[in-house]
């Protein structure tokens, strides 16, 4: 059974049959308290853009697991410069196969943070899932191709306003993906991105086919593969 792990901010960990993949690792730093679960041995880091609340850990989880890092060309570079010895570089509307699955590197709205990248969000299908992870992202309208072209089962979602999507953007994305979760992330880590994450996931159930799953920071659920959803 999958099992997708949130540990705060836009940081998840996902383990499946597979292998255990890592998104955008703020740990040490984050407001939210929150560290690896002891036997966590992720191979396989994601970095979606280079924001000290994205790239977190990255450089010192790398090593210490020895974790491939999947990023854009950009970044990739970058972290190779701070030490990071493994590094699949890739770049947006491109995709690759990984013994674990694939994955597409998909737009973003937002800056790098450092010269010349640009920001990504990722698509990865692995163990008979499809998650969309948006990164930090402003709305934009080409998300309804993904949703068009990709059977999304999980969409983690920004819904902190003032540096990514609001609520009320948020919930225009969720219209245009059509996944059948969307997970709210990039919240309450300060006070300017205050959100209540309950209020959202009710306009989500009630302006969208999809439904939102709320999760505590260190909470952990299990996912469902789409073919195996029981009627209700
Ligand atoms: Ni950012
Ligand atoms: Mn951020």
């Amino acid at each position: 059974m999958s099992k997708l792990r949130y540990l705060g901010q836009s940081c998840f960990l996902l383990r499946t049959q597979e292998g255990e993949l890592l998104f955008d690792p703020y740990l040490s730093k984050s407001p939210h308290h929150v560290s690896l679960p002891e036997d966590a041995n992720p191979s396989y880091i994601f970095v979606s853009h280079g924001h000290a609340d994205h790239v977190g850990d990255t450089v010192e989880l790398a090593g210490k697991f020895g974790s491939t890092v999947i990023t854009t060309a950009e970044m990739g570079r970058y972290l190779e410069g701070l030490g990071c010895s493994k590094v699949e570089r890739m770049h947006i509307g491109g995709g690759a196969d990984f013994p674990f699955g694939r994955v597409k590197i998909t737009p973003a709205l937002h800056g790098c943070g450092i010269p010349g990248g640009v920001a990504c969000g990722f698509l990865v299908k692995t163990a008979g899932i499809t998650i969309y992870f948006a990164g930090d992202t402003g709305l934009f309208g080409d998300m309804s191709l993904l949703g068009m072209y990709h059977r999304i089962d999980y969409a983690l979602l920004p819904i902190g306003d003032r540096f990514t999507m609001g609520p009320e953007d948020a919930v225009i994305a969720a219209q245009m993906l059509k996944a059948r979760y969307v997970i709210p992330m990039h919240y309450n880590a300060n006070a300017l991105t205050r959100q209540d994450p309950e209020l959202f996931a009710g306009q989500i159930a009630k302006a969208t086919g999809s439904r939102a799953i709320v999760m505590k920071p260190n909470e952990e659920i299990s996912l469902v593969p789409s073919g195996e959803e029981k009627c209700e």
